[in-house]
């Protein structure tokens, strides 16, 4: 078989590391493929495969018992599932829906807005996504971008933003009024595990496909980011809709808390605490968290 020609942006990570801050090159270049990178990340080395294979299991088996019972009882539950480029949505997303009914569990990965949507009320296409009855819709990115991606890179306005963020309240507190369960989750990633996960997709053929200009662009604005983090989630950290924040370098304990964090929201038949497990403070909680 001949070798597949690699796709656009491949080497451009490898470019931008080369610019990064000098404990950052220092991270990624010496760290060893189970250790943790972030020394203020609370565990040195990633949870072990068995422990995480077999918690994995019983939350997925709990998953399903909370997804019958929505479907049953006409619940409805979102799920917004935000963080960085490369926090590890899309793999947290994939093992929360991995044994529920592609049909009532779906995932919203919405594109950047169409024309026609950017004259639109900037809420109206994700209502357009808000589950039914029995539903369970999984947010990969939400209207959240407006709060952080658009404003590092300049698509919106200051008065957008500043609507966004008065409507945003008024906004969350009309779904969780009207019965559906809203659990947000801000997956919180360091900078050198960041530039890991990059390094991976360039190598990884399989990968590939999912770095985008704004992943690449976005390295050399890592402090933009975090000052728009700090601002969106400080905004936005109601009581009515509160975030947890989890710490996402270890890709297993995060897949763990978030699912966690989801099973603990709804009420459901057939729940089982032993099965959850109890929450780790040290990666899963409020802003406080948020480094
Ligand atoms: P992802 O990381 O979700 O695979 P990207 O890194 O390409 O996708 O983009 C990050 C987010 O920024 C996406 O939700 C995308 O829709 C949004 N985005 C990209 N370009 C624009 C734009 N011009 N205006 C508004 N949003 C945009
Ligand atoms: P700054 O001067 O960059 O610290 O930004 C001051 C305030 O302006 C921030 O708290 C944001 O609310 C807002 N802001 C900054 N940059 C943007 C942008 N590109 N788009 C919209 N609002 C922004
Ligand atoms: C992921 O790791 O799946 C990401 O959070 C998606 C992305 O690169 O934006």
């Amino acid at each position: 078989m001949s070798k597949l020609p690699d796709l656009p942006l491949v080497g451009q990570i490898t470019e931008a590391l080369k610019k990064a801050p000098k404990d950052i090159r220092k991270a990624v270049k010496e760290g060893h493929k189970d250790q943790i990178l972030d020394a203020s990340y609370p565990y040195r080395e990633e949870m072990d495969k068995k422990e995480y294979e077999d918690h994995m299991k019983r939350l997925q088996l709990q998953l399903v018992r909370m997804m019958y019972d929505i479907a049953q009882t006409g619940k409805r539950l979102v799920v917004l599932f935000e963080g960085r480029d490369a926090a590890g949505k899309g793999g947290t997303i994939e093992r929360t829906r991995e044994n529920l009914n592609p049909r009532s569990a779906y995932i919203v990965a919405l594109p950047k807005p169409s024309e026609r949507e950017a004259g639109q009320w900037y809420f109206q296409r994700y209502v357009d996504w808000l589950p039914a009855a029995g539903e369970i819709a999984l947010f990969d990115r939400s209207w959240y971008n407006r709060g952080v991606v658009e404003r590092v890179f300049g698509f919106t306005t200051e008065a957008k933003q500043k609507a966004f963020f008065r409507q945003l309240p008024d906004f969350e507190q009309m779904l969780v009024d009207d019965g559906v369960i809203l659990v947000k989750l801000w997956l919180n990633v360091g900078q050198a595990e960041q530039f890991r996960r990059f390094l991976d997709r360039e190598k990884d053929p399989l990968k590939q496909w999912k770095l985008s200009s704004i992943d690449v662009d976005g390295l050399g604005k890592w402090d933009e980011y975090s000052e728009a983090i700090r601002d969106t989630l400080q905004q936005s950290h109601t009581p009515t809709a509160p975030w947890t924040v989890i710490l996402s370098d270890d890709k297993r304990r995060a897949r763990i808390a978030a699912i966690q964090t989801i099973l603990n929201a709804v009420d459901y038949a057939g729940k089982d605490e032993d099965a959850i497990g109890p929450r780790d403070p040290k990666i899963s909680g409020g802003l406080e968290l948020l480094r």
